[in-house]
């Protein structure tokens, strides 16, 4: 184990507790704070490798086929669909699919998996590969952030949506534009997520339309 390892808990944590990578936490501290898994059945994860979020999410999804049997809105079946341009160890009952999901024919995996039924969640906590350079990657990062944003249109009305952004110059418009789209929006720094790194997470609720 490296040093950094060693003096890090939730790498620890996650060993213990068999997830694939400590991210796994700042999921579950978003989950803890904004209840996001909530009647959540038909799952996207964008950017998934090595599927910490993905393990999370299979989780909350087979929790509540039994935690929401009543008369709202419910289903008897979870789907989840994780995607990255890396390849992931297989999670059995969920599909992964290895592609730039940048890319048209991810939508049509998208359409083909779901059959053209709405999401009740979106997570991404994908990243572009850092240069170094803080002010391109940053540009470079709300360039994909608005990417992902546009699979909002796969999201039922109600549905919840959390996306990776980098703090910087264009936080504020992209801010703005998530509240456009999701009755509450809220940046959030889980406690798990490393101090020195300028991630953070925005948090939509209840999508408008
Ligand atoms: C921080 S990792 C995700 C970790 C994951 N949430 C977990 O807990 O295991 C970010 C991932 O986003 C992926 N990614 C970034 N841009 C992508 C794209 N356009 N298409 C597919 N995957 C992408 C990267 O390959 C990387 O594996």
């Amino acid at each position: 184990m490296s040093d950094e390892h060693s003096r890090d808990p939730h790498y620890k944590m996650a060993k213990r507790e068999g997830y694939r990578a400590r991210s796994a936490y700042k999921l579950l501290d978003i989950q803890k704070r904004f209840n996001i898994f909530k009647r959540s059945f038909y799952i996207l994860d964008l950017g998934s490798a090595p599927g910490s979020w993905l393990q999370v999410a299979k989780k909350f999804a087979s929790e509540n086929l039994e935690k929401y049997k009543d008369k709202y809105y419910h289903r008897d079946h979870f789907k989840i669909l994780g995607v990255d341009t890396k390849r992931l160890v297989p999670i059995e009952d969920i599909k992964i699919i290895k592609m730039d999901f940048t890319l048209p024919e991810f939508h049509k995996e998208l359409d083909s998996f779901f059959k053209g039924e709405k999401l009740d969640l979106i997570v991404s906590d994908a990243s572009i590969k850092k240069s170094g350079n803080k002010f391109s990657d940053q540009a470079m990062q709300f360039n994909l952030c608005y990417i992902i944003l546009e699979f909002r249109k796969y999201l039922r009305k109600k549905g919840n949506f959390i996306i990776k952004v980098f703090q910087g110059a264009d936080f504020d418009k992209f801010y703005a534009d998530m509240k456009k789209n999701f009755s509450f929006v809220k940046s959030f720094k889980p406690k798990s997520s490393k101090k020195q790194s300028n991630e953070i997470y925005l948090i939509g609720l209840n999508k408008l339309i």
